[in-house]
């Protein structure tokens, strides 16, 4: 199997210059703050979406080089994914994150709230400073809507009504807009074509979702320990992902473990045993598959180069997390 090391490897130095810069940028800011930021950057993440925005803008340009406001890009990316996710771990309730503990376990919920806002705060502001409308329009566009997905997937709980289409919305509101808008911004900061730039969206939509849809298989099927946050966690709160939804279909037994918010003892075992032992996991695998697909076509029309040959190994390097 691809680690994602392998993957990102025509960017590697550019992601280490990014990691010490990005700490360099949250330096100037509150001590505890500056702590709460620095406790997950240095835990280390995939450093996938940095690594997209870099391998985007090296795959697009000429001369295959990085202009300083491509990597400033990149940068804003990976801040505004970690803000949103000391956020989402408070709002879940979530005790380890990259395999340390989260900001509000480390510290508390108040240093969490601020660390997350900060991290906003200064993505925003070095946004503006790229000085390109669009692009500030774009970005801005993506932190909205981690708010409406986060507000949306709140309100859904428990909710066995709702349907797939309602679970993609919010997955494309709190993971795909991130990937596809910062990939369109790429395109915007190279100067590239109407078609070309809704290529990119589209890239970073499919991949997204791709991704989301990989992450909520792997909450059934991974261990605390292979995914460095809580497994088994998704359900236990009421968010009825991919699986469940197809689970819902054939085993209708579910639908009344949920709705009674799992309060028996033993309700939520057998509400997992009965989505583990269905067809609900091959199936939201092959809902993935097809995002991954649509990902890789997208961006068919980029010229040969070693970045492109990771472009085009994404889709599945995300796929195989499942293997
Ligand atoms: C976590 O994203 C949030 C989801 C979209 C599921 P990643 O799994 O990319 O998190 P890090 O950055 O590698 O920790
Ligand atoms: C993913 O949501 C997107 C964001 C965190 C914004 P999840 O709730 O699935 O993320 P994890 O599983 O906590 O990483
Ligand atoms: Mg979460
Ligand atoms: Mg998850």
């Amino acid at each position: 199997m691809t680690t994602v090391a392998e993957l990102l490897q025509p960017v590697e130095s550019d992601l280490d210059t990014l990691l010490a810069e990005l700490r360099s940028l949250i330096g100037a800011g509150h001590p505890i703050l500056q702590a709460a930021a620095e406790h997950l950057f240095a835990a280390g993440g995939k450093r996938l979406r940095p690594g997209i925005v870099l391998l985007l803008s090296k795959a697009i340009s000429v001369d295959g080089t990085l202009s300083a406001r491509h990597r400033r890009l990149a940068e804003i990316t990976e801040m505004i994914h970690t803000a949103s996710l000391v956020h989402d771990d408070v709002v879940d309730g979530a005790a380890t994150r990259r395999g340390v503990a989260t900001v509000h376990s480390r510290f508390n919920h108040r240093v969490a709230v601020l660390a997350g806002d900060f991290l906003f705060a200064q993505a925003s502001w070095h946004l503006a400073n790229l000085d390109d409308l669009e692009v500030v329009k774009l970005l801005s566009r993506v932190i909205m809507d981690l708010a409406e997905g986060e507000v949306r997937q709140g309100l859904f709980r428990y909710d066995t009504g709702q349907s797939l289409e309602t679970y993609l919305d919010k997955s494309y509101c709190k993971t795909a807009s991130l990937m596809a808008n910062s990939a369109r911004a790429c395109g915007v900061l190279s100067g590239l074509q109407p078609e070309r730039l809704t290529s990119l969206h589209q890239f970073g939509r499919q991949l997204g979702l791709a991704f989301q849809v990989v992450d909520d298989i792997l909450d059934f099927t991974g261990s605390d320990q292979e995914l460095g946050k809580p497994a088994a966690s998704d359900l236990a709160a009421g968010y009825l992902t991919a699986p469940v939804l197809y689970a819902l279909e054939e085993r209708p037994a579910l639908a009344g473990l949920i709705e009674r918010e799992f309060c028996d003892a033993g309700d939520l075992e057998q509400a997992l045993s009965l989505v583990r032992d269905c067809e609900a996991i091959p199936r939201s695998r092959q809902l993935a598959e097809g995002f991954a697909r649509q990902a890789q076509t997208a961006i068919g029309w980029l010229p040969p180069s070693e970045a492109r040959g990771a472009l085009r190994a994404l889709p599945d390097f995300v796929l195989s997390r499942l293997y």
